[in-house]
C-alpha cells in the first residue's frame, strides 16, 4: 500500500511509501531536494548522500525531470512552514527515467504550450485548474441534486439546430444525409421534465463560430437544466443559487489550488453573500448609454458593454427580458410586451463574461410555430418538438452554463483553453 501525498499530515514520523513522479530537483552533492508529485499534490523529499549510501545517490543524481519514481521515508513537519511536511528519503526507485523534459523551467509561448498540451497539463499550475473544474462540477451536480433535479442527459448527433444555423457542425450520418453536432442539449431536456419534472444534462456541445476570443471554444461543456412549472423569476433564482453554491464550493475546497493560481478568493465572498442585481435589457442600454457605449436598441452586448456593466459590481449581473427579435425561437414572449423575450443572460465580474444563458421556453403551440418560421427554421425538423405543446403543455423555464466559463473565472486563468484539458478552438485540434 503507498501513501497519497493529499493524506500525507496525518502521518507525521510514520514511514510511508509514495508513487508519482520528479517534478523538480536541485542538489548541493551532498543533500538533495527533489520536488515529488503524485496527483493528490506536492512533497518536498529529501536525500542525504552520507546516510543513503552510493548507490541510492547516484541514482537519485541520475534521475531527470519527470521521471517516475518510487520513494520510501520519514515524514517530518517542515522547519519553518506551517502546513508543510517533508520526507526523508530512506529508498528510493527509478520506474522510468524520462528523457529530456521538452517543457523546461523557461517561458514558453501558447502555441509550444498547446502543442505539448499533453504534457503541460503536468505543470502544478494546469493541475491547480484541473481540479477547479473537478470542483465546479460536483457542485453543479450536488446543487441541481438539492433543487431535485435529475441527470439524464442529451444527444450528441442532432437533427436541428437548437442555437441558430449558423454555427452548426454538420458530420455525415449513414443513409440519412448529415447530422448536426449538438450546441445544446436544451430541446431534448424540454422533453424529458414531461417524464421526471426536473432534469439536466451536462456533456460537450459545439459552436463552429470562428470566434477567436478568450472565452471562445469550438467545443466546450454545457449543463442544460430544464423544469417544468418554473416561471422566469424563479428561473433566475435558480440560477443564482448554483452559482453562489459553486462558489461557496471553491472557497471552501480550493484553497491550495487559488494559492498556486494567485487568485485572491476576496471578491468571491461577496457573491457568496449579496443578491445578484436584475437588469431589463431595457436598462441596460440605458445605463450603457450614460457610460460611453454606442450600442443602439435591438444590439447585443459586446464584451465591452459587458465590461462596462459588471466593473463596479460586486456580484453578478443578470440582463433579462431581451428584444425576442434577436434570441431564440423557443424564448417566451413576455406576456406584458409582445416584442420582449423572457430569457435571461448571466454576466459574471471580474471580466469572466457570460457564464449562463437562459429562458422561460414559449409553450404555446402557435406562437412557437410562428417563430420557427420567422426564422426559417424547417417545421418538419422540429415536429417532435412542437408534440411537446399538444399533449399537456406547461409553463417551463430552464438554463445552460457553459462550464469552461465558470472554471476561467473561479480560477482566474486569462484564457479559456487552460479550463479544459484538451481544447477545440478554430486553429486547434490536436493533440
Ligand atoms: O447562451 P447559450 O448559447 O445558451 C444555450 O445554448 C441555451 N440553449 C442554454 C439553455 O437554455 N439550456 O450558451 C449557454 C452558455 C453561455 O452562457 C456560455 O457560458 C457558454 O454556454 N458558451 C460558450 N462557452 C465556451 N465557448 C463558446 N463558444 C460558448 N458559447 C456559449
Amino acid at each position: 500500500m503507498h501513501t497519497f501525498i493529499k493524506d500525507i499530515s496525518t502521518k507525521v514520523d510514520q514511514e510511508v511509501t509514495l508513487k508519482g513522479w520528479l517534478n523538480n530537483k536541485r542538489s548541493s552533492g551532498k543533500i538533495a531536494f527533489l520536488e515529488i508529485r503524485d496527483g493528490s499534490g506536492f512533497i518536498q523529499a529529501i536525500v542525504v548522500k552520507d546516510s543513503v549510501g552510493e548507490a541510492l545517490w547516484n541514482l537519485v543524481e541520475n534521475s531527470t525531470q519527470e521521471s517516475s519514481v518510487v520513494v520510501t521515508g520519514t515524514i517530518s513537519k517542515h522547519p519553518k512552514q506551517e502546513h508543510t511536511y517533508e520526507l526523508q528519503v530512506a529508498s528510493y526507485e527509478l520506474l522510468h527515467k524520462s528523457e529530456e523534459y521538452p517543457i523546461a523551467k523557461k517561458e514558453h509561448g501558447p502555441e509550444f504550450l498547446m502543442e505539448n498540451r499533453h504534457l503541460w497539463l503536468r505543470s502544478k499550475r494546469q493541475w491547480a485548474i484541473l481540479r477547479i473544474r473537478d470542483v465546479v462540477e460536483t457542485a453543479v451536480n450536488e446543487y441541481l441534486h438539492m433543487q431535485g433535479f435529475i441527470r439524464t442527459d442529451s444527444p450528441i448527433f442532432t437533427p436541428n439546430a437548437c442555437e441558430g444555423t449558423t454555427t452548426l457542425f454538420a458530420v455525415p450520418y449513414f443513409d440519412l444525409g448529415e447530422a448536426y453536432l449538438s450546441q445544446s442539449g436544451q430541446l431534448y431536456s424540454e422533453a424529458v421534465i414531461s417524464s421526471v419534472g426536473r432534469c439536466y444534462d451536462f456533456g460537450p456541445v459545439f459552436r463552429a463560430e470562428k470566434s477567436t476570443t478568450k472565452r471562445h471554444l469550438t467545443e466546450f461543456w454545457m449543463m442544460d437544466a430544464e423544469a417544468a412549472f418554473v416561471l422566469h423569476d424563479e428561473n433566475m433564482d435558480l440560477q443564482e443559487g448554483l452559482i453562489k453554491h459553486i462558489v461557496t464550493s471553491c472557497l471552501e475546497k480550493c484553497i491550495t489550488e487559488f494559492s498556486i493560481l494567485e487568485r485572491n478568493p476576496e471578491p468571491l465572498k461577496a457573491v457568496v453573500e449579496k443578491p445578484f442585481t436584475r437588469l431589463t435589457y431595457d436598462d441596460a442600454i440605458k445605463t450603457l448609454n450614460e457610460n460611453g457605449s454606442d450600442i443602439k436598441y435591438g444590439e447585443d452586448l459586446g464584451n465591452d458593454d459587458e465590461v462596462i456593466l459588471t466593473q463596479n459590481s460586486e456580484v453578478p449581473v443578470f440582463i433579462h427580458k431581451w428584444p425576442k427579435a434577436i434570441k431564440p425561437f423557443y424564448v417566451k414572449r413576455d406576456p406584458n410586451n409582445d416584442e420582449l423575450a423572457l430569457n435571461v443572460d448571466l454576466i459574471g465580474i471580474e471580466g469572466s463574461g457570460e457564464l449562463i444563458g437562459g429562458a422561460q421556453r414559449e409553450d404555446n403551440i402557435d406562437f412557437l410555430l410562428e417563430r420557427i418560421k420567422h426564422e426559417g427554421l424547417n417545421e418538419a425538423d422540429y415536429d417532435w418538438y412542437l408534440d411537446l405543446r399538444k399533449y399537456g403543455s406547461v409553463p417551463h423555464s430552464g438554463f445552460g452554463l457553459g462550464v469552461e466559463r465558470m472554471v476561467r473565472w473561479m480560477s482566474g486563468a486569462e484564457h479559456i483553453r487552460e479550463c479544459i484539458p484538451f481544447p477545440r478552438v478554430v486553429n486547434r485540434v490536436k493533440p
